[in-house]
């Protein structure tokens, strides 16, 4: 792959946000994954939380079983998700730091504080050829200790970036500069980089234009934006359907 190409990870996570809120069997993640590969997306993210407030573990085992993209299963580094990854087999698993009480993944994975931790973690999972990836913030040390733990890829945490790029802080100017820096010294050292968290039309071009970064991994603006892109054609074709029972009084 060269440096030009750049692949997209679509997080279905928040299909299965909208399913759970009232405990349906639809929108179901699965057709989503289909309807990501007709669209022309590389690959799916799932994050399977503790609390299973959106993707539950059925999910990833559906999705992992009908195969539509590669999986990166998002999870947090405990004996329970790592059971779950051995069994499952994704084709990466990603690490990222989780709290309970967060609305979505607050900050990078402090790697450098638990080394040697981590580097047990990822050990069976690796045996595996399951590909890992750290979830962190665009700092050396963070992508120093990635690289000697034995990562395979980092996720550049790109939410500081967008929070002050949607406020229109011009601030955001710099945190790109420091997200590019940490790209190059990453794809240096031979980690394969990603980024992610946050991402608009608005912003993606920012760090699109990082050389290095070979994926991005984007969740909620695209399920936003599809709300209202496949809002009109949802409620058409519900029309149709009324109108269609009235004419012919299908169910007669
Ligand atoms: N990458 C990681 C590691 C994440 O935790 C998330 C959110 O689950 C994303 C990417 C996608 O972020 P967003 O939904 O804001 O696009």
């Amino acid at each position: 792959m060269g440096l030009n190409e750049i692949r997209l990870g679509v997080n279905i996570d928040h299909v299965a946000t909208v399913r759970n809120a009232r405990g349906t069997s639809y929108p179901d993640p699965l057709m989503a994954a289909k309807i990501v590969k007709e669209a022309g997306g590389d690959g799916i993210t799932a994050h399977l939380r503790e609390d299973r407030r959106h993707i539950v573990d059925q999910d990833i085992s559906r999705l992992k079983q009908q195969n539509v993209l590669p999986l990166n299963l998002e999870m947090a580094a405990t004996d329970e998700m790592q059971k779950i990854a051995l069994d499952v087999l994704p084709n990466a698993v990603c690490l990222v730091p989780e709290k309970r009480e967060e609305r979505t993944t607050e900050g990078g994975l402090n790697v450098s504080k638990k080394i040697s931790s981590l580097r047990s973690f990822i050990e069976p999972i690796k045996q595996k050829d399951i590909r890992v990836s750290l979830f962190i913030e665009p700092s050396e040390k963070q992508i120093d200790a990635a690289k000697s733990i034995g990562a395979d890829i980092i996720e550049l945490h790109t939410g500081y970036f967008c929070d002050l790029y949607e406020k229109n802080d011009k601030n955001y100017i710099e945190v790109i500069k420091t997200i590019e820096k940490a790209a190059k010294y990453a794809y240096k050292l031979g980690l394969e980089v990603h980024a992610g968290h946050g991402l608009t039309t608005g912003s993606v071009g920012y760090i699109s234009k990082i050389r290095e970064i070979r994926e991005l991994n984007i969740g909620h603006a695209i399920i936003s934006d599809s709300i209202f892109m496949g809002l009109g054609g949802a409620i058409e074709i519900m029309k149709q359907k009324i109108k269609e029972a009235r004419l012919y009084r299908v169910y007669e």
